[in-house]
């Protein structure tokens, strides 16, 4: 094979996605049915790819093919309402209404507290009484080892995982994830152009012997998993899940992300599964969910040997995370307000999860956190729901943007949070059901 062979077939394929022949998200053609169209070898073809990969026009998913780079499946997943009629189902928040007083009592008293130090530019990754009530919120909701000196301040959960990608993993690299996850960490993933494997689950989650065997034939750098009420499963892992993948990871090269953005839902604390990894688990927390995503407050709880590398990179990056907003989080995390708003959201999604099972019935997770995940009866295919769901102004979230495995899950995810009234959200409901029930729509032309 001529060493530029491969780049030349890369220029005509990119010419075809710039002409749209090949438009935004498709699937491309098997690598043998391009070799043989093009007159060149299916390796060459996969030398091509992978260039166009590391150029971000496609993105390679292991089983499925490679697909042109369209709109983020981060912001197809969760999108804003367009109008007032709409039942918006696609934002997984905390309740508006529930948080917005004490939170503009909370700012108002923060603003008392401001000194010349805090409005300064700091030599270290946030104040030490930011980190104090960051290791306070990561103890509270199941590790025991956060301490104000191994506690990292981000701006929000995003920020955190994509510092760990960055930092802990070279592009090209493998990130084994769930393999039904969060679509911010696809997208992470495919911007800074590593791999990602998807590892199966049961209904406790990760499944240990999917783990092994992803480490052993992958060996992922990275593995990312979320725990409590995952996104978009609804599973959380029971402790001795947690353990037995605590036991697999600590006898690996790879280190453990554990997202437990949702971890304050849980009625009776669980132990994180970093609690059992000092040297090998980084754990992301934050308010997003609890209190308000507007607040941007992440706390990453990570062993001290990865302090330094990860310090160095939010400096690089952010300089520090707001510390204005972290004044506030202090004072609620102090106070204990911020718990109380938290346990306040959880009894508002346990009571819009019974509505949800009353309307919805059995088609719905067994779940009890901000959403459902839904499985569509046989005659329902699902990006097909979603556009007739979004003609009658109910916005859903396609099971497909989850995707990191082999799985086709042919599932919606609905958060119950987002809308305000439960009345609308009881109507939204049960248009959704009549449709879910409807066989007459399925059959016309798509
Ligand atoms: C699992 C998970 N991790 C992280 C995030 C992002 O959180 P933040 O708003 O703190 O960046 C989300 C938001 O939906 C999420 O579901």
């Amino acid at each position: 094979m001529s060493e530029t062979k491969f780049k030349d077939i890369a220029r005509q394929i990119e010419q075809r996605i710039d002409e749209g022949i090949y438009p935004p998200n498709a699937k491309l053609p098997p690598h043998r049915e391009l070799a043989a169209e093009l007159d060149t070898t299916p390796a060459t073809i996969s030398k091509a790819y992978k260039l166009l990969a590391e150029m971000n026009r496609v993105e390679s998913f292991v089983g499925r093919g490679t697909f042109v780079v369209g709109e983020s499946h981060l912001n197809q997943a969760i999108q804003p309402s367009e109008s007032e009629t709409e039942f918006n189902f696609s934002i997984l928040q905390p309740y508006v209404l529930q948080n917005l007083s004490p939170l503009r009592i909370a700012y108002q008293k923060a603003s008392l507290a401001f000194t010349p130090e805090l409005l300064a530019y700091t030599d270290h990754s946030g104040h030490h009484a930011h980190r104090e009530a960051g290791a306070m919120w990561a103890k509270r909701y199941g590790l025991n080892s956060a301490t104000a000196s191994n506690v990292l301040l981000t701006n929000g959960a995003q920020h955190a995982l994509s510092l760990l990608v960055e930092t802990l993993t070279q592009p090209g690299d493998v990130i084994a994830v769930e393999a039904l996850t969060y679509p911010g960490i696809l997208a992470i993933a495919s911007l800074a152009g590593r791999q990602v494997i998807g590892i199966d689950m049961d209904e406790d989650g990760l499944i240990p012997s999917a783990l092994e065997t992803v480490l052993h034939t992958h060996k992922p750098k990275l593995v990312i998993a979320i725990p409590s009420h995952q996104n978009p499963t609804g599973i959380t892992m029971p402790i001795q899940r947690r353990q037995a993948i605590a036991a697999i990871i600590e006898q690996s090269a790879a280190y453990l992300v554990e997202d437990d953005i949702y971890g304050f839902l849980n009625e009776d604390t669980l132990p994180a599964i970093c609690h059992w990894l000092p040297e090998k688990g980084i754990h992301v927390s934050g308010l997003s969910k609890a209190i308000s995503p507007a607040m941007r407050c992440g706390f990453v709880v990570a062993p001290e040997h990865l302090l330094p590398v990860l310090n160095a990179h939010i400096r690089a990056n952010v300089w520090l995370a707001s510390p204005l907003n972290f004044i506030v989080a202090e004072q609620l995390i102090n106070s204990g307000d911020a718990f109380s708003m938290a346990d306040a959201q959880r009894d508002i999604a346990k009571q819009r999860q019974a509505i949800a099972k009353d309307i919805l019935g059995d088609v719905i997770s067994e779940s009890d956190g901000y959403h459902v995940w839904v499985t569509l009866p046989a005659h329902w295919q699902q990006e097909r729901f979603v556009m007739e769901a979004k003609q009658r102004d109910l916005i859903v979230t396609s099971g497909s943007y989850f995707v990191a495995g082999n799985t086709n899950p042919n599932c919606i995810r609905l958060s119950l949070m987002s809308i305000k009234h439960s009345e609308a959200l009881k109507q939204g409901l049960r248009a959704l059901k009549a449709l879910l029930e409807s066989h007459e729509v399925s059959l016309a032309p798509f």
